[in-house]
């Protein structure tokens, strides 16, 4: 039985993930089997055993699965554990070990290839779902300023930032509060609102000619917001494209033991999906 990877998720036939990790085998040499697998959050206890019974070695997990998937994990690295939320699964015998690469390629994205500084940025996190929880750990590592998070539902905030456990520096908030906040320099949209439904309108009083706007999203999803940020004078508007190639890098250095090259399979994807990135 040879060893095979996949991505979980619902909905998942869209995802970029199985083309990705196939650039990354041929680049590397590794013989790399990488299939989506489509489960609701009430399936995916089933399906991952199921996966592990026919020799899955690994799975990333995307939406709506990264808080289920943590609490079906029998250890979790600390990065996971702080953001309560997995990406990356590894089958250690007969347990899932869990960890979450989205921070870290978020962060790797915006420093390296859009070189961004991030340190003391004053920071607004809109949502507080399992893509925020991903990402913002790895922000405040990072060095960024204060950090607000809002979110429609008011006790998923405060669920993230106790999660987070910096208080003095860590601020939930009202999304109808918004306007009270003033100018950020990094806003990030973790929210799927435009996926399924409407954004909110954001107060134009948050973006201002220092911002740098970010959605975690890429392609459609990511127009609504980024759009509004760069008609509010927002300095850079960057999509999720980079996000998704450098944490799948991760994940894949973590299955594989060699941190592939990320750039010609980002350009490669960029091409066909040249809907937002501006840094200028
Ligand atoms: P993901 O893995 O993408 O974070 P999720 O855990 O389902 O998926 O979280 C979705 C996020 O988008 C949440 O912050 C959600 O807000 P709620 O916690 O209130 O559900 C947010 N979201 C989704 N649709 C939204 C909308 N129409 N307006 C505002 N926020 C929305």
């Amino acid at each position: 039985m040879s060893k095979h990877y996949a991505v979980f998720g619902h909905p998942v036939a869209h995802s970029l993930s199985p083309r990705i990790h196939a650039a990354f085998g041929q680049q590397t040499g590794i013989p790399v089997l990488y299939v989506a697998i489509d489960a609701e959050p009430g399936q995916l206890s089933d399906a991952l055993s199921a996966f592990a019974d026919s020799g899955g070695a690994g799975a990333n997990i995307t939406l709506p699965l990264k808080q289920a998937a943590f609490v079906l994990c029998d250890d979790v690295t600390e990065r996971a554990r702080r953001a309560g939320a997995v990406n990356t699964l590894v089958r250690n015998g007969e347990t899932w070990h869990g960890d979450n690469t989205d921070g870290a390629g978020l962060v790797r994205d915006l420093t390296g290839r859009h070189a961004l500084d991030l340190r003391a940025r004053r920071t607004l996190l809109i949502g507080a779902g399992g893509a925020a929880r991903g990402v913002a750990p790895a922000l405040l590592e990072a060095g960024i300023g204060d950090l607000f998070i809002v979110n429609r539902t008011p006790e998923r905030t405060d669920a993230l930032v106790d999660s987070l456990g910096e208080p003095g520096r860590v601020h939930p908030r009202y999304l109808d509060d918004l306007a009270a906040l003033g100018e950020f320099d990094l806003i990030v949209n973790a929210t799927s609102a435009a996926r399924d439904g409407r954004l909110p309108a954001f107060p134009a009083s948050l973006a201002g000619r220092r911002t740098a706007a970010i959605d975690l999203s890429y392609g459609e999803a990511a127009i609504p917001f980024l759009s509004w940020a760069r008609a509010h004078g927002a300095h850079d508007a960057i999509d999720g494209l980079g996000m998704l190639v450098e944490q799948a890098a991760e994940s894949f250095a973590r299955w594989h033991g060699v941190r592939p090259e990320t750039d010609a399979v980002y350009g490669e994807l960029r091409a066909g999906h040249d809907v937002l990135v501006t840094a200028d």
